[in-house]
Formats: C-alpha cells, sequence, structure tokens
C-alpha cells in the first residue's frame, strides 16, 4: 500500500481530530502518504481532496469538530453514488480507507466493503449507539458537557424551587440521557428504550417536593416519545400538583462543540492509529472500538444499520438514588 485515505463523516464528535491525527501520523511513520476527504463522503463523491502531512495535523488534538469537515451524502447511499465513490478513490490511487464516524458512516463503510473497497472504520459518535463497541470518540467529552450545564442548571433552579427539564441528544438511543442522568443525580430520565408514563414523572417530581427538595432534575432523550417540548407540556398542565415551576432546556449542539477531554484525546489517538495499522496490515471490513478497556475489532457487516441498546438497568439506580 502507498496511499491511504481518511474521512470523518455524519455529527462531529470531540476527539475526531485527535483520530485524524492519529491515523495520519501512524500511515505516515509507516511510508504510507494520507489523502483526507472534505465533508465525509460528499468529499469522496466529489474527490474533494486534502493532503495530510505531518504539519498539516499539526495543532489540532486540543480542537473540538472536525479539520476535514463533515456530512451527510444522500447519494453515497445509493448504488450508483457507491460505484462513483469507488471509482474516485482508485483514480486518487486510494488503496484503503479509515471512516471516522457512527452509525450512518459505519454503514456507509460496510457498503463499501462489501463493495471490496478495504475500509476500517473508527467508532466516533456522541450518541454511543454503535454495535461492536463499548465507548466511542466524543461520548466522554459530550457528558461532561451536559453536566456541566445541568449543574449550572440546578443553582438556578434551587434558587427559585424548579424542575428543570433537560433534553440530550442521542437520536434514537439513550446513552447520553441515562449517563448524563446518572452524573447529575437526575430524579428520572426518559429514553426511547423504555415507555414512560407522563403520569410517573408527575407522581416522582411531587414526591420529591413533598420530601422537601428544593428543585429537581429530569433529564430527556431527544429520541424519547414524551422528548423535551412534549413532557414540558404535559407537566406543564399538571403543575399545581406537582409543586415545582417547570422549565426546559435543550442543550442540542452544545453537547457536540466541546474542547475534547483527555479521555476522548486518548481514545481517539488509540483508535486512529490501531485502525491505520490493521488497514496497513492488510485488514479491512472491521470496525475499531474499545471493549472492557482494550482496544477491539467488530466485523462492519454486523455493526451496520443497528441501534445498541443501553442498559436500562442503570435507571432503577437513578431512581434508587433520588431519595
Ligand atoms: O448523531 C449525532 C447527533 O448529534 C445526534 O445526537 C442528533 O440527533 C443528530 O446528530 C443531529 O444532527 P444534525 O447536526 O444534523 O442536526
Amino acid at each position: 500500500m502507498k496511499r491511504l485515505g481518511v474521512l470523518t463523516s455524519g455529527g462531529d464528535a470531540p476527539g475526531m481530530n485527535a483520530a485524524i491525527r492519529a491515523v495520519t501520523r501512524e500511515a505516515l511513520a509507516r511510508g504510507i502518504s494520507v489523502t483526507g476527504f472534505s465533508q465525509g463522503y460528499a468529499g469522496v463523491m466529489e474527490s474533494k481532496t486534502i493532503e495530510l502531512t505531518a504539519r498539516a495535523v499539526g495543532g489540532v488534538i486540543q480542537h473540538g469538530g472536525t479539520m476535514l469537515g463533515s456530512a451527510r451524502s444522500q447519494e453515497f447511499c445509493t448504488e450508483a453514488g457507491l460505484e462513483r465513490a469507488i471509482k474516485n478513490l482508485q483514480a486518487l490511487q486510494i488503496e484503503g480507507l479509515v471512516v471516522i464516524g457512527g452509525n450512518g458512516s459505519q454503514s456507509g463503510a460496510a457498503d463499501l466493503s462489501e463493495k471490496g473497497f478495504p475500509v476500517v472504520g473508527v467508532a466516533s459518535t456522541i450518541d454511543n449507539d454503535l454495535y461492536g463497541t463499548e465507548l466511542c470518540i466524543g461520548v466522554d467529552t459530550a457528558l461532561n458537557t451536559a453536566m456541566e450545564a445541568v449543574d449550572r442548571l440546578r443553582v438556578t433552579a434551587s434558587s427559585h424551587r424548579k424542575a428543570s427539564l433537560v433534553e440530550v441528544m442521542g437520536r434514537n438511543c439513550g446513552y447520553l440521557a441515562l449517563m448524563a442522568g446518572l452524573a447529575c443525580g437526575a430524579e428520572t430520565v426518559v429514553i426511547p428504550e423504555i415507555k414512560t408514563d407522563p403520569d410517573e414523572v408527575v407522581e416522582r417530581l411531587k414526591a420529591a417536593f413533598e420530601r422537601g427538595k428544593e428543585y429537581a432534575i429530569v433529564v430527556v432523550a431527544e429520541g424519547a416519545e414524551y422528548n423535551g417540548v412534549r413532557l414540558e407540556k404535559y407537566l406543564q398542565s399538571l403543575r399545581h400538583k406537582i409543586g415545582f415551576e417547570i422549565r426546559l432546556t435543550t442543550l442540542g449542539h452544545i453537547q457536540r462543540g466541546g474542547t475534547p477531554g483527555a479521555f476522548d484525546r486518548i481514545l481517539a489517538s488509540r483508535l486512529g492509529a490501531n485502525a491505520a495499522d490493521r488497514l496497513i496490515g492488510g485488514e479491512c471490513g472491521i470496525l475499531i472500538g474499545l471493549t472492557g478497556g482494550e482496544l477491539s475489532s467488530a466485523s462492519l457487516s454486523d455493526v451496520a444499520r443497528k441501534t445498541k441498546i443501553p442498559d436500562v438497568r442503570i435507571l432503577e439506580l437513578i431512581h434508587r438514588l433520588a431519595q
């Protein structure tokens, strides 16, 4: 192999730059040149490239976002799109591709791989909904960002005896909400994986008020049936029963924009370097992740088009600890 390509795709995640740097420098150390694609698969479709030298990836490890840009390409997902992508990769003399991204991105990687193009994926999404890894790049930083925001909400909520509903991202997965709820001492958490009766939330808030709590935190996953807006509307209609005033804060993209913490920089460096190493060594069709604290790999065909379910027993723990 003389040249490999790298791209970041889907929603950006803090640590993606550290992963690009690691892929690039591992490859360069082995005498392999690296082409970066702008805006994910869209860059492959249009052959929009950046030569990644050691200096080009200097000073990026500490930055959130992705220096390559990211996008979701509809065209790539079609049969014709895939064929065009492979033609472009071959014309650029790229012999293998590292795809840094989450669920949709790794499904695209699996499609490329099925067509015979050598691909290795790097698990990276704040949603942590990818099969084949326990943790993805960006999750830890996004969680810390959500936690810091909730800590601030807690201060103002306690001054005014309010219940703060906080909607977090995660698409169809409740991982971020569950873990943010545990980290922030939430009263309860509403996630897509468990059907929530909004009256149960009312009862929990009412009971917390009657136990003399000065405030309460409810973390809501954006993908839940009762998302932030819907749950707030319901709770406002029963405000007289609950005791607390209700306020909703939607964290949205704030969670994606953080400066990567040490955990994500280390994870991204390890996963990125390992992905390049394995691709150069002739392995492909795999996702590189972290399982049981160790680097792990899973077949892209087993990972594609699935949404991992978080450990919902965490919700029982949250309820037990919210006394
Ligand atoms: O997949 C990452 C994510 O941030 C999800 O949590 C969220 O639902 C989605 O991307 C938002 O996408 P966009 O940035 O395109 O609005």
